[in-house]
């Protein structure tokens, strides 16, 4: 059997792996995404795609995109971190690279992989949140993503959690990405250093006095040398984090919880508040099976193992004629 390409498309970067039917990476690359250019953006994937072609067998692509993407996994419909609107990636891509492409969001891919090859295996009801630039959710069903109607669940970091809150990219305000993100976690220690606070000391020196050069990973190194700031920022997103998944298993009753994405790294730091809030949150406790909160396991690499998985069914089903 061939093997497949995954990839992984975010705000910075996109990320592209050969990855063997045991979600084994077998080749990874990487390249900026210069800007917000859908056509720029294209021609890296298929640019990525055939290079990888000449060195090994590839039967088929899948596309993980920070988005909303339709229910046919074709059009990226809507995405509020980059240009695209109705945007057919997939025929586009196809056409070029002339092997079959499925397109889905790239919360869905990592949710996809956690669960067949890490955290979640073994579980039947899977909820995973992937903490980046937003907060990106899949619900995983026996091994399914569950799409709903339209595509499009999922988006839990769209759900409003505070009444006319911090204004989100996607237009409306109070998302839950806008306080239990990597996002939220830069833009109030950058707020903090702007100030001049002496809370923000530490982390003023670690960027000469630029709040630009703050990044999430900074903060969470910053937190395991025991700043003190650092460890609220992280106990505060946690907190975000853990009520709103008390809400989630409310409405899901899912078995295991999986957190992923960069702000994960920080581990215990923040999964710890995010168990404390859960706990304290979740409707029914004590009379209840409450679920396994536990941290992505295949890192950076999850996103582009499910896109590359989800290809390999796409073309199964498609040659069994389906
Ligand atoms: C987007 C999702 C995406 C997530 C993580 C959210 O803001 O709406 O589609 O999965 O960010 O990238
Ligand atoms: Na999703
Ligand atoms: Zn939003």
């Amino acid at each position: 059997e061939p093997l497949t390409v995954g990839i992984d498309i975010g705000g910075t970067k996109v990320l592209a792996a050969v990855v063997d039917s045991f979600g084994h990476v077998v080749e990874v690359d990487r390249r900026p995404t210069l800007g917000h250019d859908v056509r720029l953006v294209e021609d890296t994937i298929v640019d990525l795609v055939t290079s990888f072609a000449q060195r090994h067998d590839v039967g088929a692509v899948g596309i993980g995109a920070a988005g909303f993407v339709d229910a046919t996994r074709t059009t990226v419909m809507f995405s509020p971190h980059l240009d695209w609107r109705n945007e057919p990636l997939r025929a586009r891509v196809a056409e070029r690279v002339r092997l079959p492409v499925v397109v889905d969001n790239d919360a869905n891919m990592m949710g996809l992989a956690e669960t067949r090859f890490g955290a979640g295996r073994g579980h039947r009801y899977v909820l995973c949140v992937t903490l980046g630039t937003g907060i990106g959710g899949a619900l995983v069903i026996d091994n399914k993503v569950f799409r709903g109607a339209n595509g499009m669940a999922g988006e839990f970091g769209h759900m409003q959690v505070v009444p006319d809150g911090h204004r989100c990219e996607c237009g409306n305000r109070g998302c839950w990405e806008q306080y239990a993100s990597g996002n939220r976690l830069v833009r109030e220690a950058r707020e903090l250093i702007a100030a001049g606070s002496p809370m923000a000391r530490h982390l003023r020196d670690l960027v000469d006095g630029d709040p630009e050069r703050l990044h999430g990973p900074l903060i969470t190194q910053a937190a395991r040398d025991g700043d003190p700031l650092s460890i609220e920022l992280l106990n505060d997103v946690g907190d975000w984090l853990g009520v709103g998944l008390a809400g989630l298993t409310a409405a899901f009753d899912p078995s295991c919880v999986i957190i992923g994405g960069g702000v994960s790294d920080a581990g215990e730091l923040l999964l710890e508040p995010v168990r404390r809030a859960f706990s304290r949150a979740l409707t029914g406790r004590g009379h209840r099976q409450e679920p396994v909160i536990v941290r992505a396991e295949l890192g950076p690499q999850a996103g582009m193992i499910g896109a590359a998985d989800m290809a390999r069914s796409a073309a199964r089903r498609s040659r069994r004629g389906r």
